[in-house]
């Protein structure tokens, strides 16, 4: 016996080829809508008898029953079958339809050949992880990159070319303070810098970060200096470069310990500073589209339609001029549209960016509909915050971020002493 893979799709063909055996008046313009339902109202519902029957007078319930009389007896059996409401049609498998559907797709290759249709031919771009380098991965980024790598083995299962891309955020500004306080660690004492670069080099650059960060809260003069770092770094001095890429080679190492242990393999990191020549075309392109406009110096998009958009405004070039998480994060929309020809990308980043990632969208939206251009599907798949007893993000008791690559030791531990004691 032949058992359907996608038992949506086949109910689908069923109700479509009913309306033709129930001689429904225009029958090959219905198209049934089957999609899977609410757990309450059962497996599957058909969504289109409504709309179909209003357009041409008919009742929709009783267009229902029809449809549903005229199904084929395999089909009746196989479900319990309710209409519902207006006319949406439910369907639920009964428990021994169910037994033989997973009987007949019980193993990894069934399953795969089955799945390996639905995104055949598809390039998907699966964003995730992306930590920011400088410092170490923490308990928070744990769900993004577990989150991402089960949404990039699936799309891959689903048949789906995928480009796993951690878009690190190695273009900050921490790093005018970072490569301040850098130099005058150097200058004191290269050698034990050196040292300590060479044993905990991560460790190090944060407790660097730290220094620079309370040095230029204390004193302004210090903070221009950092400032002036910073400056000098993005106008692409020999000596601030090469200090900025130490910082990050060494921070994705750190970053490699940990994927290797989750089994993650990234296919491109394409951070910010990727995009950072390829943001003038952006300023360019929104303003020649209306969507930018000038404001107080800065370069932003507001949504007029949108009721919190319309003044909340989407900055896409700060008032100094310099690019930001938006601006880098445009390019990156035309990058993945232009290079990889991507037809769809998923964000799995944490639900505090969520109005970030509409306002992207929704500026991407209107500039490719301006230009006549496809934008890939977009999604933000939004997960919230790992949060301590008292519903604040988890700290360790000091106040620290629980780093990740302790955590998962400290994990493994646990489980091999639950392990041996069994
Ligand atoms: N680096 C960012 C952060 O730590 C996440 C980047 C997510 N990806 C993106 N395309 N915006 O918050």
């Amino acid at each position: 016996m032949h058992v359907p893979f996608n038992l949506a799709s086949d109910l689908d063909a069923a109700l479509q080829s009913a309306a033709v055996a129930a001689g429904l008046a225009d029958a090959a313009a219905f198209a049934p809508e089957v999609r899977t339902a609410e757990a309450r109202h059962g497996d599957f519902q058909a969504n289109g008898v409504l709309g179909y029957a209003k357009a041409r007078k008919l009742n929709p319930r009783a267009t229902a029953e029809k449809l549903v009389a005229a199904l084929p007896a395999t089909l009746r059996d196989d479900y319990n079958i309710a209409i519902a409401g207006p006319g949406f049609i439910n369907f639920t498998l009964k428990p021994a339809a169910l037994l033989t559907w997973l009987r007949a797709h019980a193993t990894r290759d069934t399953l795969a050949a089955g799945a390996a249709s639905a995104k055949k031919d598809q390039t998907w771009v699966v964003d995730y992880s992306a930590p920011n380098t400088a410092k170490q991965m923490h308990v928070g980024h744990l769900r993004s990159a577990v989150i991402g790598e089960a949404i990039s083995r699936l799309l891959v299962f689903s048949g789906a070319r995928v480009f796993r891309d951690n878009h690190i955020g190695d273009w900050g500004t921490q790093f005018g303070k970072l490569i301040w306080a850098y130099k005058k660690a150097l200058a004191a004492d290269p050698s034990a810098l050196h040292a300590t670069l060479a044993r905990e080099p991560l460790e190090e650059f944060e407790r660097l970060y730290k220094v620079g960060n309370s040095a230029a809260d204390a004193d302004p003069a210090v903070l221009d200096t950092a400032r002036a770092e910073l400056v000098k770094l993005q106008a692409g001095d020999a000596e601030n470069l090469g200090i900025w890429k130490h910082i990050n080679t060494v921070s994705l190492a750190a970053f490699q310990v940990i994927y290797d242990q989750l089994g993650i393999q990234f296919d491109v990191t394409l951070g910010e500073s990727f995009y950072n020549d390829k943001v003038d075309r952006i300023y360019r392109e929104l303003t020649e589209c209306g969507l930018a406009v000038e404001s107080q110096d800065a370069l932003v998009v507001f949504h007029p339609e949108h009721p919190r958009f319309a003044t909340q405004p989407f900055i896409i070039r700060k008032s100094d001029g310099a690019a930001n998480y938006a601006s880098t994060d445009l390019a990156t929309i035309l990058y993945r549209a232009e290079h990889f020809k991507a037809d769809a990308a998923i964000y799995v980043i944490d639900s505090r960016q969520t109005d970030h990632c509409q306002q992207l969208f929704l500026t991407a939206q209107k500039w490719f509909a301006h230009r006549g251009w496809k934008l890939p599907y977009l999604e933000h798949a939004a997960f919230g915050t790992v949060t301590g007893e008292d519903g604040k993000p988890l700290k360790t008791r000091s106040g620290e971020h629980i780093r990740l690559k302790e955590l998962l030791a400290e994990a493994e531990t646990r489980a091999f002493a639950l392990v041996s004691e069994k």
